[in-house]
């Protein structure tokens, strides 16, 4: 049998700098039998040489069309917009499922080369959880953002731009320094704590200082009375973490926040959950996302004292791609290393009706 291959490709979209492939999980699978090609990358947070170091076989930057088209190309994002047919096998996050802007034309790509779409999103388990996500890290960086907006508020200040962490210990004493040494004395409540982004967003609050009592962790049972919450304007810092399934109450409105008058404390909401323009969003207080350069945005609370403002950025992990890329990678690997036997392993069989059936889809709509 041949040896089993993946080629890791470069990352074309702006900002991105995690991979779906790290030096760690790598060697894991060089370890395994396989063969691992990987574009050399100036924006990847990993260094070429640390691939190379564990046996990797690099080559030249976004050189993957030229590959053989047996060979399964891996990465993370969208490719770059085109009409250029693929005629390989492709195991990355697409975005072309759930019908978004021009998602029948990157599916036409695919019928027109013959090749396969793995989408990274709809890998999952036999419970039907994904077997890879970013949660962790999207709470995490959304808790840091949160304490970060909440030290500029505090000097009169408005948060400006956010760049991605070197590693996660650079983030925490980055935020505790803009607290003055330690969040210590800082309140936060986490709704949706027991999930993947929520558990982050509890543990950044706890690695900066913040007193166990004064980080509360609800999850469903919390909310099951309904909201609007006094609770939430209580705290220094909110941070949404919840899977939205269905229309549920406000956890805060305007006229919660009215209401509250010069006795409200909360400072700063982050909506890691981000279901801005869902019309069941619990969070009606704002209706934009914010951006690494603007993280912010103002909640009109007319002159009421303190400001309060919003994080909804929607695309959290982008700021601890090491780490980031390290957790996501790690949980894909039990599935990578059944790439190999992708004809009968159920994650693989089911990702691949997936994309026949969506693939249908898209060659009526294109008229193919
Ligand atoms: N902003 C970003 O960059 C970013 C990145 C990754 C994920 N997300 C989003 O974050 C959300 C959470 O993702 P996850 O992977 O942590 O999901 P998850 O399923 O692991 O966790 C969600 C948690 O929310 C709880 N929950 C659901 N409804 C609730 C309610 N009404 N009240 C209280 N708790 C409730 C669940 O019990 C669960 O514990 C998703 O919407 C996801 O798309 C955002």
């Amino acid at each position: 049998m041949p040896k089993p291959v993946l080629w890791l490709r470069c990352e074309k979209k702006e900002f991105e700098r995690r991979a779906a492939l790290t030096p760690t999980t790598s060697k894991a699978l060089i370890d395994a039998g396989f063969d691992i090609f990987v574009e050399r990358d100036q924006q990847r947070i990993f260094d070429d040489s640390e691939y190379e170091a564990v046996g990797c076989k690099l080559v030249d930057n976004n050189s993957w069309p030229s590959a053989p088209t047996s060979v399964p190309i891996i990465g993370l994002k969208e490719l770059p917009e085109s009409t250029d047919p693929l005629p390989h096998t492709h195991i990355q996050f697409a975005h072309c499922y759930k019908k978004q802007g021009g998602w029948s034309k990157v599916l036409s790509r695919f019928h027109r080369g013959g090749g396969t779409l793995y989408d990274l999103e709809f890998l999952n388990d036999a419970n039907g959880r994904r077997v890879a996500a970013f949660g962790f890290h999207a709470g995490f960086a959304g808790a840091a953002a949160g304490a970060l907006a909440l030290a500029a508020q505090r000097k009169g200040e408005t948060l400006g731009l956010l760049t991605p962490y070197e590693n996660e210990s650079a983030m925490v004493n980055h935020v505790k320094e803009l607290l003055g040494g330690s969040g210590k004395g800082v309140k936060a409540l986490v709704i949706g704590a027991l999930g993947r982004c929520g558990r982050g967003a509890v543990d950044l609050f706890r690695k900066i200082g913040l007193d166990e009592d004064n980080i509360l962790k609800w999850d469903l049972p919390e909310t099951e009375k309904g909201g609007p919450f006094q609770e939430i304007l209580d705290v220094d810092i909110f941070v949404n973490c919840i899977y939205l399934t269905s229309k549920i109450p406000s956890f805060i409105n305007h006229e919660s926040i009215a209401a509250a008058g010069k006795q409200r404390r909360l400072s700063v909401v982050v909506d890691v959950s981000c279901d801005t323009t869902n019309p069941f969003n619990p969070i009606p207080i704002y209706n934009i996302n914010t951006t690494f350069d603007k993280p912010t945005v103002p909640v009109d609370v007319g002159e009421a004292k303190p400001p309060l403002s919003v994080v909804s950025i929607d695309h959290l992990p982008t700021l601890l791609p090491r780490e980031a890329s390290e957790q996501f990678s790690s949980d894909l690997l039990p599935s990578l290393l059944e790439f190999p036997t992708r004809a009968t392993a159920r994650v693989w069989t089911e990702a691949e009706q997936l994309f026949r059936e969506k693939l249908t889809e898209a060659a009526a709509v294109e008229g193919l």
